[in-house]
């Protein structure tokens, strides 16, 4: 790779707001040697660009992350932006959910998953919890989302906010190293892991992110679908899934 387009790498990532990179293998200290200049000497290959996972690789906390994201404005999403919903919950968390991006309620209080869809995440949590038998409290666990700022009319986010907006979520998973991550929905998932599958596909099969297992379910929107009703009775049996194997 030429110096032009390293230059051009390095600036993309300046602008997102990236001031730190990962070598991918450390260099091994050249011992100096009084030789004679060789003559047009070979340049050396240059270093592959980082990766998001490795970029995403240094223990910092979450009010590190939320600094650094500020009053972001790396993508079109902060346009709508009333308020920017970074996560809420337990950062020591051993298990996160995560959603697809803000709506209207959660853009309007800053916090993920608190309009009806929330609401209905909180009751899945919490009774599912209780009947059986584990104590645990919406509180206790981390929420978050994929995109920080509500997409426009609530649509899905696009790959490039997902790609942009990813690397802090990346970033509050290292910081939070759950036992496990429920990605709630296909956008999710896909953020996640990579697949391209519908969720009706991936769900309640054990995935996995950075060696972290991940259990994908139904979005609760989509369970807020009248005609959705057997997805539910799916979404209570994954949930119970990734609960016993978190809290048991
Ligand atoms: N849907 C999501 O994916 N996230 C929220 O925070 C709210 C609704």
């Amino acid at each position: 790779m030429d110096a032009e387009r390293i230059r051009n790498y390095l600036e993309f990532y300046q602008d997102l707001g990236i001031d730190w990179v990962y070598r991918r293998t450390p260099t091994p200290p050249v011992a100096a040697v009084e030789t004679a200049p060789a003559a047009a000497a070979p340049e050396p290959p240059a270093p592959a660009p980082p990766t998001r996972i490795e970029m995403a690789d240094r223990a910092e906390t979450l009010t590190q992350i939320l600094t650094d994201i500020g009053d972001c404005k790396r993508c079109a999403l902060h346009q709508g932006r009333n308020k920017l919903v970074f996560g809420v919950g337990n950062e020591k968390s051993p298990l996160v959910f995560v959603g697809e991006g803000p709506g209207a309620d959660e853009d309007a209080q800053g916090i993920p998953f608190v309009g009806r869809a929330g609401q209905l995440l909180t009751q899945m949590i919490e009774n599912t919890a209780k009947k059986e038998g584990i104590q645990l409290k919406r509180e206790d666990v981390y929420i978050c989302n994929v995109v920080k700022c509500r997409p426009p009319e609530n649509r899905t986010p696009e790959p490039v906010e997902m790609e942009i907006c990813g690397q802090f979520l990346y970033r509050q998973l290292v910081a939070i190293k759950p036992k496990a991550i429920c990605a709630l929905g296909g956008t999710a998932a896909r953020a996640l892991t990579g697949h391209k599958e519908g969720v009706t596909k991936l769900r309640g099969k054990w995935l996995s992110w950075k060696d972290i297992p991940l259990l994908v379910t139904f979005h609760p929107s989509y369970l807020l679908r009248p005609y959705n009703q057997d997805a539910k009775r799916e979404a209570w049996e994954d949930l119970k899934k990734v609960l016993h194997f978190v809290y048991d």
